[in-house]
């Protein structure tokens, strides 16, 4: 099974895929958490996308294009995966849909996450994540059970992201609009555009998405 989930940054795309790849074996291929470790590691791709990063913007096309390529022709892709966070502009989604090809595969499902916008920067600057693991939690909405303990590894450091800052959060929003955005129609044409309301609790968010999986 190969999906998209597509929504404006904070609508949960991360936190969705890492219960789909729980609960169905998917893997999720996230190009954000790809690039943040390029970033982290200091290779060629990290260095050109790390300033990028910082102020909200897009990295160019053709280095997530290339990651991507790399990426799905690993072994463990052959079970499925989940893309979260690509494609971010229609050049990607053209792109996407040329090396699927190549691959004989078809999307299955690009699921959008609907959510208030202006909710969006309270979630992302609550947000943090385990440094050992990458499990994500929320300062209000997803606490970890014992405080300062990660629920999965018990990893008791954390880490936040740099472009969770209001001002930056605000760029990346307006990114979203003026280059994702754009690509909704291109899979509502091809008849393969879902949506779910981000806006319910979590877990009602993943009944909502195993439902449109179920079909
Ligand atoms: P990326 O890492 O993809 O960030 P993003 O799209 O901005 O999305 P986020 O990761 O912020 O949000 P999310 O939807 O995953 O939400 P989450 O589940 O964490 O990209 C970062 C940067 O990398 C980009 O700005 C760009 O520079 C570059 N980049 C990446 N891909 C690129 C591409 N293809 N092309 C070019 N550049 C690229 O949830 C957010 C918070 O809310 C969490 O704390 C979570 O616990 C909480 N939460 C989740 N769901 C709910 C809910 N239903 N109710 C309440 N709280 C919830
Ligand atoms: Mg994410």
């Amino acid at each position: 099974m190969k999906i998209i989930l597509l929504g404006p940054p904070g609508a949960g795309k991360g936190t969705q895929a890492k219960r789909l790849e729980e609960a169905r074996g998917l893997i999720q291929l996230s190009t954000g958490d790809m690039l943040r470790a390029a970033v982290k590691a200091g290779t060629p791709v990290g260095l050109k996308a790390k300033a990028v990063m910082a102020e909200g913007k897009l990295v160019s096309d053709e280095i997530v294009i290339d990651i991507i390529r790399d990426r799905i022709q690993q072994p463990d892709c052959i079970k499925g995966f989940i893309l979260d966070g690509f494609p971010r502009t229609v050049p990607q989604a053209e792109a996407l849909d040329k090396m699927l090809g190549e691959f004989g595969w078809k999307l299955d499902s690009v699921i959008e996450m609907v959510v208030d916008e202006a909710v969006m920067v309270e979630r992302v600057a609550g947000r943090f994540t385990c440094a050992k693991c990458g499990q994500g939690y929320h300062d209000s909405f997803k606490k970890p059970a014992k405080d300062g303990v990660c629920d999965v590894c018990g990893g008791t450091e954390f880490i936040r992201r740099e472009d969770d800052r209001a001002e930056t959060m605000q760029k990346r929003l307006a990114e979203f609009h003026a280059q994702t955005a754009p690509i909704l129609p291109y899979y509502k044409s091809k008849g393969i555009l879902r949506h779910v309301d981000g806006m319910a609790a979590i877990d009602d968010v993943t009944r909502q998405i195993e439902a449109i999986l179920a079909e």
